[in-house]
């Protein structure tokens, strides 16, 4: 029901009666062409599409099959952030893993772990423009963070695509998907008790709100790498805004993809400046919070 197309991963509000509750789509099992009832596969749902598909919710909630009660069977999902409704649904039944898998409770706590380190867990979250000096800064950081004798580890998006995210590219939803994978690993991370550095573009709101969510109270710091594309595509140190201006790369940031800046970043930095300030001014507000001490 939007223009912006609903994508698997993306954390809405789903309002079923009187609750609203927090929702991700995490499968679109496949889309319904209206005029011949063909299933079609899909990764997202576009203007006046309709699908099949599964859907998270973080509480639990009363229903019925929309077919034996339309009420208690009906949803409307709500953006986050224009707070406009998106989408409608319709409740066929629940999967039978939602009351199969529970959460096992363990004894060795993320307290006892993090005081072990004689640290507070903490998650950095490095934001901004390919180019901007996210992992020039983060390594900085994490490398004097290390010499203090700190337990840390950095995500760095180039790399973490390696591997765990081998199979994704660089579409809206796709990074949706990146960036919904890297916010859970840092969780066990900082749940490990490290210090986690996170240098991903992650350039939309909705997943950076998703992953200051998942994090403790305090722990989430967002930093914004704030560096004009103008002078990070005059960097240029791998070559891509030439190819994404060439036209032989799509889909790239500040060029035909969009950049959401972070509206009240923990951290906002001067990226044109130098990394070694940046990197001192990340050092001082950690102290500042106690994340680590003086
Ligand atoms: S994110 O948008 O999904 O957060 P991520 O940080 O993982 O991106 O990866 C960005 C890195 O991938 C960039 O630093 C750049 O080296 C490389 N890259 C390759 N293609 C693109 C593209 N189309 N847009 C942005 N970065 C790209």
């Amino acid at each position: 029901m939007a223009e912006e197309p609903l994508l698997p991963g993306r954390p809405y509000w789903l309002k079923i009666g009187a609750r609203l509750v927090s929702a991700q789509v995490l499968d679109l099992k496949y889309k319904v062409n209206v005029n011949t009832l063909e299933h079609l596969a899909t990764t997202t749902l576009e203007l006046n599409e309709i699908a099949v598909a599964t859907v998270s919710l973080d509480q639990t909630v009363a229903f019925e099959a929309y077919d034996t009660n339309p009420d208690l069977g009906g949803f409307i999902l709500i953006d986050r952030i224009s707070n406009a409704t998106v989408g409608a649904g319709m409740i066929r039944f629940a999967l039978r893993r939602a009351h199969n898998i529970h959460w096992q409770a363990l004894d060795v706590s993320k307290d006892s772990r993090s005081a072990q380190k004689g640290q507070k867990p903490a998650v950095l979250w490095f934001t901004g423009l390919s180019g901007a000096g996210k992992s020039t800064i983060a390594n900085i950081v994490e490398k004097r963070l290390h010499a203090e004798g700190r337990h840390t580890y950095l995500l760095d998006g180039d790399n973490v695509r390696h591997g765990l995210n081998r199979d994704l590219g660089f579409t809206d939803a796709d990074r949706v998907e990146n960036i919904r994978r890297v916010a859970e690993v840092a969780r066990l991370m900082a749940d490990a008790g490290l210090i986690v550095l996170v240098s991903f573009i992650s350039p939309f709101r909705a997943e950076r709100d998703m992953a200051r969510r998942m994090m403790g109270e305090g722990e989430f710091f967002e930093v914004f790498v704030d560096t004009p594309l103008a002078v990070a595509e005059q960097r240029d140190v791998k070559g891509l805004y030439k190819k994404a201006r060439a036209g032989e790369l799509k889909n790239f940031t500040g060029i035909d993809s969009p950049y959401e800046a972070p509206e009240a970043p923990e951290i906002h930095l001067d990226g044109a400046g130098g990394p070694e300030a940046a990197a001192e001014a990340i050092l001082e507000k950690l102290k500042a919070d106690g994340v680590i001490g003086r």
